[in-house]
């Protein structure tokens, strides 16, 4: 059976170790053909295809490196696909012929919701069989314990909180790092846990900024000179008017701006803001994210030699299992306000600004 495996959406760490246990198991050990198609859907879409055929050999030294030797976008939903004169067109059927003119039989779509919930629509719309694998860095899908890439993410989000307390603390600075997570904190309540913040700002917890304010004075109070605040990218003050979220959403520093303009009334420290940006989606998967992606990889590759179309692999209860794609983009994942890392930031004295 000849299969195609695909990246969508932003890249996470441990996409490459997806494809080379997909392709060790499936085409070293279970007698498929795996065909790789370039840059998302896009391969399929221009003359000549992006395609190339991947046996073991081709995955050699993939474990451990970051990005996608196949490429991504998050701009290629074939339903509304972005034209020159800036119009959108259904290529949905150009997929489906591709993938036939290919021989083709079915789809491994390693993504995120967006890009799962295209595969659900290739499935039911063109009929192409489809097994979803999920990434993100923001760990917004309910349906998995846990994407990889996140803990990646954590990890470079935290090493960057321990570099800004040392300088922090140097200048009796209030330091505010943004982090990733779209419209959810995973990230920056797990970074900021484990990088010791102070103040963590989420979009599932609107803040006051007097109460930010106070902390930090408290803080000053106990003659602690410097704040470190962790701001989610979705972060918003309670009230937030329609330019503020769309100001925040402007990515890139949107978020911590909005922070420290309603901060200045009532801190007189210096404020500086560092926007971690890509560099939580770059590099080298973390050991954590690398076993996790060998587990989905192994697994889709099961799931394409048991027939299991529509489905998403998953990590439930620590078990790798599989979920129909339906209910695996039907809920998001926000962090629950009052839950357990919630709850054991505020008990170690971490600030929410609610
Ligand atoms: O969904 C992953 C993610 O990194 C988000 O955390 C972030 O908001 C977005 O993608 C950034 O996308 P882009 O790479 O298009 O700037």
């Amino acid at each position: 059976m000849r299969v195609g495996i695909m990246t969508g959406g932003g890249d996470a760490p441990g996409l490459n170790a997806v494809i080379r246990a997909f392709v060790k198991r499936g085409a070293g050990q279970l007698g498929l053909e795996v065909v790789g198609i370039e840059d998302s859907l896009a391969g399929l879409l221009h003359q000549p295809l992006g395609v190339r055929n991947l046996t073991p050999r081709d995955c050699r030294g993939l474990l451990q490196r970051g990005g996608t030797v196949l490429g991504t976008t998050n701009h290629g939903d074939p339903f509304a696909y972005p034209q020159k004169d800036g119009s959108v067109k259904d290529r949905s059927g150009d997929i489906a012929d591709s993938l036939r003119a290919l021989g083709v039989e079915g789809l491994v779509s390693i993504g995120g919701d967006g890009s799962q919930r295209i595969a659900m629509r290739l499935m039911r719309e063109r009929g192409i069989p489809v097994i979803g694998v999920p990434k993100t860095i923001d760990n917004d899908l309910a349906a998995t314990d846990v994407t990889f890439g996140f803990r990646s993410a954590v990890d470079v989000a935290t090493d960057a909180l321990d570099r800004l307390h040392t300088t922090a603390e140097s200048h009796d600075r209030v330091m505010l790092l943004e982090v990733m997570g779209r419209d959810t904190g995973h990230i920056a309540l797990e970074a900021g846990i484990a990088g010791g913040a102070d103040v963590i700002l989420l979009p599932e917890i609107p803040y006051v900024p007097a109460r930010v304010a106070s902390k930090i004075h408290r803080r000053r109070a106990m003659g602690r000179t410097f704040t470190i605040i962790v701001v989610a990218e979705g972060a918003l003050p309670v009230g937030a008017s329609v330019a503020d979220r769309a100001a925040a959403l402007k990515r890139g520093g949107g978020a911590s701006a909005i922070v420290v303009e309603a901060l200045k009334p009532f801190v007189d420290s210096e404020m500086r803001v560092t926007v971690l940006g890509h560099l939580q989606r770059g590099g080298s998967p973390i050991p954590y994210d690398r076993v996790l992606a060998t587990r989905f990889g192994v697994a889709a590759a099961d799931a394409v030699a048991a027939g299991e179309w529509g489905k998403m692999v998953r990590l439930h209860n620590g078990v790798v299992d599989l979920v129909p794609l339906e209910q695996a983009v039907a809920a998001n994942r926000y962090v629950d306000p009052d839950g357990d890392l919630v709850r054991v930031a505020r008990a170690t004295g971490v600030e929410f600004g609610a």
